[in-house]
């Protein structure tokens, strides 16, 4: 379906919740949240995290497909469109850290496709926690096959943003992503039942205050805003695409409820069996990749499971960087006036050099930054910093400028009810920047 701009348009309301939803849960949800779950101290990562995610992260999700809804451009534009020129700043801001999150999104992505070839080449036949471990490493330090496989998802990223909103990444996210949530139940009952899970699960579900810290809170707030695909201006866009009667506050709901749900599996998966095997919660970026493989081998016909849990990993990895990638394209297009084609192939290519670095920096080379590797330094660059930035800046706009255009987009010109209005208002003036402020400032404080 065609807008008179030549904008596109959902073909149906399922179609924009499966997209936003598509771009929110991805490797966030089942490779960030239980590394940092992990690195965090478990449980009371996963309450801060629970409860930003039903506070600020909605707030600011609905703010941002309103602004889309109702400027109906990019991020840039629309802030533009709302609020004046300077306000295009904030969309600035998203468009620099959507670029920077995928140079780096395309190396895991890229592991996600990997895996799916080595399931059947011997990484589940060896049983050994240690064993897979190895072959983990191996694979990360080997500097060809990490910019292969880097460059092979950023390829698969570049032709489905190619074909443009509504076909391409609609027609993906139909099919993966309830046949994802199924095989994750199934996985999560072969977890549950090892001997010695439910250490894990006290880990991942029960929280010990003591380890709660201004960097755990920091953290728990990165990780919101890279699950949810906020405070880059990902849901504007997917706003703008969005006919006028829909019920944004429900579908937000649903899109935070999943992406949540997707994240609270993933640990009942990966806490129970690390404890089960003995192994490390804190290992960092490969903990998904070094436990699963290990799950499999305990399941009958685990090469199948690992093969096709892998092949749906990567849809999911998929869906959510076509949104980092339609960021940035949309606003040459829509700015710059580029074909899309053009913008597509162009921006891929640039975006998979400067990830580069982080593809290397994994033990291929060392690449090091403020002590960490170039990769997590992106990483915490983007999640830590640009998003919570762009997130006040969002909260402070809707807020505060552009309040009439947000009520009148969240009731859709008085035709959707929504008896939340200033509750939500009352979040985005006063809690959530001056939350995001605080845990900035106690989260930094190193
Ligand atoms: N939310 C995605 C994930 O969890 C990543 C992502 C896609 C994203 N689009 C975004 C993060 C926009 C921030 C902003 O994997």
């Amino acid at each position: 379906m065609k807008a008179e701009s030549s904008r596109g348009e959902w073909s149906s309301k399922i179609g924009f919740i499966l997209a936003a939803a598509g771009s929110a849960i991805g490797l966030g949800s089942i490779w960030r949240f239980p590394y940092i779950t992990g690195q965090s101290g478990g449980a009371v990562f996963v309450l801060v995290y629970l409860f930003l995610v039903f506070t600020i992260g909605i707030s600011l999700m609905m703010a941002e497909i309103v602004i889309g809804k109702k400027g109906r451009l990019n991020a840039v534009g629309s802030f533009r469109r709302l609020g004046g020129k300077h306000w295009g700043l904030v969309g600035w801001i998203g468009v620099i850290a959507a670029f920077v999150i995928l140079s780096y999104y395309g190396v895991i992505g890229g592991w996600t496709m990997a895996y799916v070839l080595k399931s059947f080449t011997g990484l589940i036949s060896t049983s050994g926690s240690g064993e897979v471990a190895k072959i983990f490493e191996a694979f990360i330090s080997d500097g060809k096959q990490m910019l292969f496989y880097q460059g092979l998802f950023m390829a698969a990223t570049v032709i489905v943003v190619f074909r443009g909103v509504s076909g391409g990444i609609e027609r993906l996210c139909t099919f993966c992503m309830p046949a994802l949530f199924i095989l994750m139940i199934l996985l999560i009952g072969r977890a549950l039942t090892l001997p010695g899970a439910m250490e894990g699960v006290v880990f991942f579900l029960k929280p010990d205050f003591s380890k709660l810290s201004g960097e755990v809170v920091l953290s728990a707030m990165g990780q919101a805003f890279f699950s949810l695909s906020l405070g880059i201006g990902a849901m504007v866009i997917y706003g703008s695409y969005l006919p006028d009667k829909t019920d944004i506050p429900k579908a937000s709901l649903q899109i935070c409820f999943l992406t949540f749900m997707i994240s609270l599996m993933a640990g009942l998966i990966i806490f129970p069996s690390l404890f089960a095997f003995g192994m490390e919660p804190g290992a960092g970026a490969g903990l998904t990749f070094i436990t699963l493989p290990v799950v499999f081998a305990k399941m009958p016909g685990g090469v199948l499971w690992a093969a096709s849990f892998f092949v749906l990993f990567f849809f999911a990895a998929l869906t959510s960087s076509v949104s980092l990638l339609e960021v940035v394209v949309s606003y040459m297009i829509d700015s710059l006036g580029w074909d899309r084609k053009k913008a597509t192939i162009l921006l891929g290519v640039l975006i998979s050099v400067v990830g580069i670095p982080s593809a290397l920096s994994q033990g291929a080379v060392t690449i090091n930054v403020f002590g960490v590797s170039f990769l997590d330094a992106a990483d915490f660059f983007a999640s830590n910093l640009l998003m919570p930035a762009g997130g006040f800046l969002t909260a402070v706009f809707i807020g505060w400028v552009a309040y009439s255009a947000g009520f009148d987009g969240i009731t859709g010109g008085g035709a959707v009810p929504f008896r939340h209005k200033k509750l939500w208002m009352f979040i985005l003036r006063f809690i959530a920047p001056v939350c995001i402020l605080v845990i900035f400032i106690a989260g930094l404080k190193w």
